[in-house]
């Protein structure tokens, strides 16, 4: 059934073209933007199969771990409500995510950086959001990186997000920074969008596991006037 989904927000979202972040200049379109009507495709796929997700999937220090073994680093819990544009939560959400390691190393054949890959650790993970529309992840806090951008750029440490929501137009791919990270205010992918600190989780020491680990929190709006920012904005919409 067609729903009156919220028009977007352009200003929570960042500009196509952002000199500051290089890579922008080379992949931005150079015509003008068209905006779709909303149509009923928009509400009524593409779907996803809810059985692929299995139990454990959402724990990074062993979902890719040789038996008895972890990843190595800073163990963090990532936390958060997945909300609609009415900002009620998205039961049955799939959320999906992936990292660098606790060095700045992502597991890729593209990422030639020195910092060292950990054997147990592959850096992904998923899950479904629960009735409420909680989720979480047990991870390693990644390191920055540097990356082909300026002379000295550094990424802050940060999480990549994908989340299905209950329609293709709720589809949402951002990035996750940790609060009171120096990195983020000189960081020009984080400053493409007028609301870094939407993408800023929060320290929650409520929900930190004592001498175990640290709690992130994390929530996300799809569409409406709090939304979420793209990393990059969807073109055409
Ligand atoms: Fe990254």
């Amino acid at each position: 059934m067609k729903r009156d989904l919220k028009p977007w927000d352009r200003s929570v979202q960042p500009p196509l073209l952002t000199p500051e972040y290089k890579s922008t200049l080379s992949r931005a379109p150079s015509n003008k933007l068209i905006t779709l009507p909303h149509a009923l495709e928009d509400d009524s796929g593409p779907a996803f199969g809810h059985g692929h997700v299995r139990e454990g999937d959402n724990n990074l220090i062993t979902n890719a771990a040789a038996p008895d073994e972890k990843a190595l680093g800073h163990r963090i819990l990532i936390h958060g409500v997945v909300m609609d544009e009415e900002g009620r939560g998205l039961p049955h959400t799939l959320v999906e995510i992936w990292q660098a390691n606790a060095a700045g190393r992502y597991r890729h054949r593209n990422d030639s950086y020195a910092a060292p890959l950990d054997p147990n650790f592959a850096g992904g993970g998923r899950t479904l959001t629960d009735e409420k529309g909680h989720y979480r992840f047990l991870t390693i806090k990644p390191a920055p990186y540097p990356f082909p951008n300026g002379p000295n750029s550094w990424r802050p440490a940060h999480i990549h997000f994908s989340v299905f929501g209950n329609s293709f137009a709720q589809r949402l791919i951002t990035q996750m920074y940790f609060e009171g990270d120096p990195l983020i205010r000189l960081c020009p992918v984080a400053n493409t969008t007028s609301t870094p600190h939407a993408l800023v989780a929060k320290l929650d020491m409520k929900t930190a596991k004592p001498f175990d680990y640290l709690a992130w929190r994390f929530d996300i709006v799809l569409r409406g006037r709090k939304q979420t920012p793209f990393e990059n904005l969807l073109q055409g919409l």
